[in-house]
């Protein structure tokens, strides 16, 4: 048993999705949040300025004893996942559980990848699914307006912004037969209903931070670091307003955030 807490990051909300799936499935964890909301979004970052991101993001919650730390970021896990694997702490990114349910769901071994500009331009989800399964097509699609989109609050399907938006990047992929979409951001989910339903009945999403809380409670038990005392509790921090943090996340979560949330300055780690 260890009850220290599992340290969580992303830019800023998106891996929030990653937190309401953890708190679903380790409901007794404790749970540090950092959401890098004044350096959002990273997903059109070159690959240096996101080490040295994830390296601060990662040297910040490595102060809060933190037992897990998951990048709850595609374009963390993407583009500088190394920095996390050599992190000296017990890490994951969203990448291969990710990878791993895609492979797991596709029937016609057609699937799409949408995610960020660096998302897509590292190859990564690409070579990872070609690695569990080489015969698979592969469709990538970077959509730089989505994080934007959903850290503005646009995130409903009526919302003439979406529909717009969602045409522009999705209307090739969808006549490219997929039958499963990796959902490559973490922002994504909060799009899903939208997504869903230009994609049609026959696709299945993939949430990437659905799965990657999935795996990171399975890595845990197995290794008997579940917390076994108390009430699971999370508290957030962020690098900008914490009244906007707050404000956007009641917004897309449809709740409020289940915790304190603290202005850090990232800039000093
Ligand atoms: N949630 C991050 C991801 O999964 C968004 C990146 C961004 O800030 O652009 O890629």
């Amino acid at each position: 048993m260890d009850n220290r807490p599992i340290g969580v990051f992303d830019s800023g909300m998106g891996g929030l999705t990653a937190v309401v799936e953890l708190q679903k499935v380790l409901p007794r964890e404790k749970i540090v949040y950092f959401g890098d909301t004044g350096r959002v979004p990273y997903g059109t970052k070159s690959p240096e300025i996101l080490k040295k991101y994830t390296q601060q993001d990662i040297d910040f919650l490595k102060t809060k004893n933190v037992k897990m730390i998951l990048a709850a970021c595609g374009t963390v896990s993407s583009a500088a996942g190394e920095i996390g694997e050599h992190c000296g702490v017990l890490y994951s990114g969203v990448l291969k559980p990710t990878a791993a349910a895609a492979i797991r769901e596709t029937r016609n071994g057609r699937i799409g990848v949408i995610g960020t500009p660096a998302t897509i331009r590292s190859g990564a989800y690409e070579r990872l699914l070609k690695t569990f399964r080489p015969e698979a097509e592969i469709f990538s699609k970077a959509c730089p307006l989505f994080v934007p989109l959903v850290e503005n609050r646009h995130t409903k399907k009526e919302d003439p912004l979406v529909a717009e938006t969602l045409k522009e990047y999705l209307s090739g992929i969808r006549e490219m037969k997929i039958d499963t979409l990796i959902l490559g951001c973490t922002h994504y989910p909060l799009l899903a209903e939208a997504i869903g339903d230009f994609m049609g009945q026959g696709v299945t999403l993939i949430n990437s931070g659905r799965e990657a809380a999935r795996f990171c409670a399975r890595v845990l038990r197995e290794r008997s670091l579940l917390c076994e005392e108390g009430e699971g509790e999370a508290r957030y921090y962020v690098s900008d307003s914490v009244d906007s943090f707050r404000e956007n996340a009641r917004a897309c979560l449809g709740a409020p955030v289940d915790g304190p949330v603290e202005w850090v300055a990232i800039d000093d780690f």
